[in-house]
């Protein structure tokens, strides 16, 4: 290719030209089509079915432009449209315009997040925006952090900055000058991140010990001060403390004081995994949920969870900063020169993505109390979906939610703590069985999920997440009639269960 000395446009700037005209116009029309009242989901198909009508063989000729154009829609239209205010599946909804031009920034710029030189802007945005969200936080003047590719891999680091802190002979000697048993403590609704996290570490998972929660899916804190003096007890080495600010199925927040005051007591590096629910920091109303997150020795939250960042968008925050660079460390010259912003020195990967611009693009979009209102939205949402299921006598509503999951059986019986077990298989197989019937029909997406609760197995169980800022009290009333309409067909079962 000769250099380019005229002022016409050059290849690439042709191509995306061309390109980015003809995306244009798709994505506006597919965010347009996906907020109508008779818009799918998804329009489900199997594998099979997807190997016949998308081309996914790879060959010796490229597609150009126009057949590329027409493969991105296929795709598209075979997969899920997160914009669709009906998909209540996962702790994440659909972005937004902004979400969007931020993507298309880290992409355009293809930049590296590990060190200053390759992306100036991105290092100093990341480090002024973890160090806000750590005041947020009230964790103190010098915290702050860094972004990892999402919430379980933030957990990760938390945990392997903690051990690296806390026993440093680790790093350099492995555990072969180790006599004691790491332990680890998080309660039985926590993430599994936790438990991959020891494995990872070469802790095993035998030595994560699972506190019990209480009725509403709250570690409890006399419960976890009991384990951690048995874990004493047998010779064995507690370390690190993982409470939840929003735990994956039911939202509840831990009593983040009062699980850090144990932490602290015996010493221990406290944890918080806010992946899902560090985000109402945003919401002054909700900010009673996380008080004593000031404790926390370290912290995740995650905008691309409640907020609608694109997806990665997770922090690490830490109560210093600079712990995470001294900790992490190897020094390794090649490419770390030196510099304090160099921010993948404190990570145990080496390239990053600059996720951290996404949310600072979203925040200076929206402020804080754009997302004040977006959080306040979903809650109200949340609050209205339970009322409805309340409302109807073939339904039963676990708990009155803590956060944005609304949780409940579809049970045309009268269902109370001492017949779960007699009604254990019935309730499995028609909430597996609606769930499975409902989400193939494409118009919701929604996910059932096993509980624990207080040590107690209950069956499985729906869980609605309320995210969507465009979810309306509509959308809800349509999903409770089709559940409902589904359902029907399997009431039998529940006569048959209770003459067994
Ligand atoms: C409480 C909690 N922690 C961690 C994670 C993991 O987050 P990610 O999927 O971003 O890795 C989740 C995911 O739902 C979660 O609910």
């Amino acid at each position: 290719m000769d250099c380019q000395t005229h002022s016409d446009l050059s290849a690439d700037a042709r191509d995306l030209d061309d390109l980015i005209s003809q995306m244009k116009q798709i994505i506006v029309e597919y965010v347009n089509d996906s907020q109508r009242v008779d818009a799918r989901v998804v329009d489900f198909k199997t594998p099979d079915e997807l190997g016949n009508i998308i081309d996914f063989d790879l060959k010796e000729v490229g597609l150009g432009n126009n057949d590329i154009i027409l493969l991105v829609k296929s795709i598209m239209q075979y997969s899920v449209n997160t914009w669709n205010p009906c998909f209540m599946d996962k702790l994440y909804a659909g972005t937004n315009p902004v979400g969007i031009i931020s993507e298309m920034l880290i992409t355009i710029l293809n930049a590296n997040a590990h060190v200053f030189r390759v992306s100036p802007v991105f290092t100093l945005i990341e480090r002024i925006i973890s160090a806000r969200i750590g005041r947020m936080l009230k964790m103190g003047e010098t915290s702050g952090g860094i972004t990892c590719p999402g919430g379980a891999f933030s957990n990760q680091l938390a945990m392997i900055t903690a051990r690296n802190t806390m026993f440093p002979e680790i790093k350099t000697q492995g555990y072969s000058s180790f006599k004691n048993k790491l332990v680890i403590f998080t309660s039985e609704n926590g993430h599994y991140s936790v438990d991959k996290t020891a494995v990872t570490l070469g802790i095993g998972t035998d030595n994560v010990i699972k506190v019990l929660c209480d009725n509403k899916g709250r570690m409890s804190p006399g419960d976890l001060e009991r384990m951690i003096n048995q874990s004493i007890n047998s010779g064995n080495t507690p370390f690190f403390v993982n409470a939840t600010a929003g735990t994956t199925v039911l939202g509840a927040f831990d009593p983040l004081r009062a699980i850090g005051r144990i932490a602290k007591k015996y010493n221990l590096w406290y944890h918080i995994d806010g992946s899902w629910g560090g985000s109402v920091i945003f919401s002054k109303k909700r900010l009673p949920l996380l008080d004593g997150s000031e404790m926390a020795d370290s912290f995740t939250l995650n905008p691309h969870k409640m907020l609608g960042t694109p997806l990665q968008c997770s922090f690490l925050l830490m109560r210093d900063y600079r712990t995470l660079a001294r900790s992490n460390s190897l020094r390794a010259e090649y490419l770390f020169h030196g510099n304090n912003y160099d921010l993948g020195d404190g990570t145990v990967g080496c390239g990053r993505r600059p996720d951290a611009v996404k949310l600072f693009l979203g925040w200076k979009y929206y402020g804080i109390n754009g997302y004040e209102q977006r959080i306040e939205h979903a809650f109200s949402m949340a609050k209205y979906l339970s009322a409805l299921i309340k409302a109807k006598s073939k339904f039963k509503l676990l708990m009155e939610p803590a956060c944005l999951q609304v949780c409940f059986w579809y049970a045309p019986i009268e269902l109370c703590e001492n017949n779960y077990d007699v009604y254990r298989n019935v309730l499995d197989n028609v909430t597996k069985a609606v769930h499975d019937e409902i989400c193939k029909k494409g118009m919701f997406l929604f996910d059932y999920a096993p509980l624990k609760l207080a040590g107690k197995e209950l069956p499985a169980i729906f869980r609605v997440v309320i995210n969507s800022p465009s979810v309306q009290k509509c959308h809800l009333d349509n999903l409770v009639n089709e559940i409902e309409s589904v359902g029907k067909k399997f009431d039998g079962l529940f006569l048959d269960a209770s003459h067994q």
